[in-house]
């Protein structure tokens, strides 16, 4: 397949990328996407089972990758992870810091006030995310300072910015990581090399293993919770035929604008994963391609105080007059 020029610019064919909780719901897509883009992907989990499913998987259909068993909140565990990285691949260009979460004895409810929350559970909960994420900076940035040129990418989480209902400290930790994101982005910056990017992502909600409990209930309904109080399910929306939809939309602005040259979009990777369900993955990216769409997956849209999951946003450019004729 012919690369878009715009996709060419983005080339991460044969970096070396270490993605921490990589076996988990969020960073297993964000490894098989890396691997897609003929990444060498590291999958560093304390679930070494799952981390070597996954590298197996990947390797299955012609990438690259290595399941290796490491506990973010170890240093000794992250030094041993880096010299089995180092030892296969060279070097380092790609830090993904993924593992994190939450724990249910970190989460307050009617029957565990937030005054009996054990010190233990807030305690893991605190580490796996902020140390967690600062000693993997540690150990794999100082391999990656070698090189001068790097990327870290951190997960923060909207709870970040709006500390939602039950679970504090989950709340505090993600803000210390956006906090931290920023100081360790301006200090690698001034002190080692401007080439350096250190950026945080912040997801909304999606059903990972450390929070299903905290997003459904018992009998499989979703369970809601906000900044005031836990939420009531008012609305549940029909999805309509993705691929339809899709092609609707992009015909009606093509219409609008004398049709469609490019369009640089945003879109949702619940939507990606859904379409992957569906079985209509390729239907959907031969879409986009037929209506010159390029850009970035994201992990929705922020709409005043609500986060909206599997948005397609973006900007479309129309012909030119002389085209359309
Ligand atoms: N699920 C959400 O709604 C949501 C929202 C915002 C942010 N996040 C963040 O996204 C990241 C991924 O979340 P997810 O929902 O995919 O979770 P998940 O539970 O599916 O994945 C987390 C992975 O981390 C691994 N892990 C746990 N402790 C570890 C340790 N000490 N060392 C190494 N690996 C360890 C787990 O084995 C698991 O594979 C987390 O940082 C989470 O806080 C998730």
């Amino acid at each position: 397949m012919n690369k878009h020029p715009a996709q060419s610019m983005f080339d991460l064919s044969g970096q070396v990328a270490v993605v921490t909780g990589g076996a988990g719901v969020l960073c297993a897509a964000i490894c098989r996407c890396l691997a897609e883009q003929e990444v060498k992907v590291a999958i560093l989990d304390i679930n070494n089972q799952a981390a070597d499913r996954l590298a197996n998987e990947i390797i299955r259909v012609g990438g690259e990758a290595i399941g290796i068993s490491c506990d973010v909140c170890n240093r000794p565990s992250l030094e041993a992870a880096a010299g089995q990285v180092t030892g296969t691949w060279g070097r380092v260009d790609l830090l993904i810091n993924g593992a994190g979460g939450n724990r249910p004895l970190a989460t307050t409810r009617p029957e565990l006030s937030f005054f009996d929350l054990p010190a233990d559970a807030l305690e893991a909960v605190f580490n796996l995310n902020i140390m967690g994420t600062i000693m993997a900076c540690q150990v794999f940035g100082r391999l990656m300072m070698a090189e001068k040129k790097a990327t870290i990418l951190n997960i923060s989480s909207m709870n970040a910015f709006r500390p939602l209902t039950r679970i504090p400290v989950y709340s505090a930790a993600k803000a210390g990581v956006s906090n931290f994101t920023q100081w360790l982005a301006v200090h690698l910056a001034q002190e080692y090399s401007p080439a350096i990017r250190v950026n945080a992502i912040a997801p909304g909600f999606f059903v990972g293993e450390q929070n299903r409990s905290l997003l459904m209930n018992e009998d499989g309904s979703l369970s809601f919770f906000c900044a005031i109080d836990e939420g009531l399910v008012f609305t549940v929306a029909r999805p309509q035929d993705m691929l339809r939809s899709t092609e609707e939309a992009l015909d009606a602005i093509g219409d609008e604008i004398g049709g469609i040259d490019l369009v640089i979009g945003f879109d949702c990777v619940l939507r990606r994963l859904d379409a992957e369900n569906r079985q209509i993955r390729h239907q959907m990216e031969d879409l986009y391609q037929r209506y010159g769409v390029v850009g970035f997956h994201t992990y929705g849209e922020q709409f005043n105080a609500m986060h909206l999951n599997q948005t397609l946003t973006g900007i479309a450019f129309g012909k030119r007059a002389s085209q359309t004729r």
